[in-house]
């Protein structure tokens, strides 16, 4: 499969899970547990496979701009996964401070598909040939099935 569009896959898988959680309400407790769990699982797989594999592979065939994107990259993970997303994984789903911080995260990952999108896909079609997405994307695909099967056992 070719990479890009197995990363394209998982964002609109991602950006579904978020907007169904923006839409739900404070009495919909289980569904936004449910939701949020769901959201945790398929993002880490994501990005662990966007940080292992893809962006340094698109690192690697670019020059300068393309490590500033790198660079901008990591941090939207980091933003997203290590402050926003655990804090919202510790509050109670039945307040509006859920709600602000859904719409939080959801903004956030949208931003960042984005700019991965509309600008760092873009560039990696032009600096890598079919055969190295194509190569890129089987890698990726092998490593997320291992990485969902280890979130699960762990849930
Ligand atoms: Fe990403
Ligand atoms: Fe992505």
């Amino acid at each position: 499969m070719d990479a890009i569009a197995l990363l394209k896959e998982d964002h609109k898988l991602v950006k579904n899970l978020l907007g169904e959680l923006a839409e739900s309400t404070t009495r919909a407790v289980k569904k936004r547990t449910e939701l949020l769990q769901q959201i945790h699982m398929n993002l880490k797989a994501h990005t662990t496979i966007e940080e292992e594999i893809f962006y340094p592979a698109f690192k690697s065939a670019g020059k300068k701009e393309e490590e500033k994107m790198y660079f901008e990259a990591l941090e939207e993970h980091r933003a997203a996964e290590d402050l926003v997303l655990p804090d919202l994984m510790k509050t109670d789903p039945a307040t509006e401070q859920f709600s602000g911080r859904a719409k939080v995260l959801k903004e956030l990952i949208e931003h960042h598909i984005e700019e991965e999108e509309g600008e760092m896909f873009k560039d990696a079609r032009k600096l890598l040939d079919k055969a190295q997405l194509e190569e890129l994307g089987a890698r990726m695909e092998a490593r997320k099935k291992e990485l969902l099967q280890q979130l699960k056992a762990a849930a």
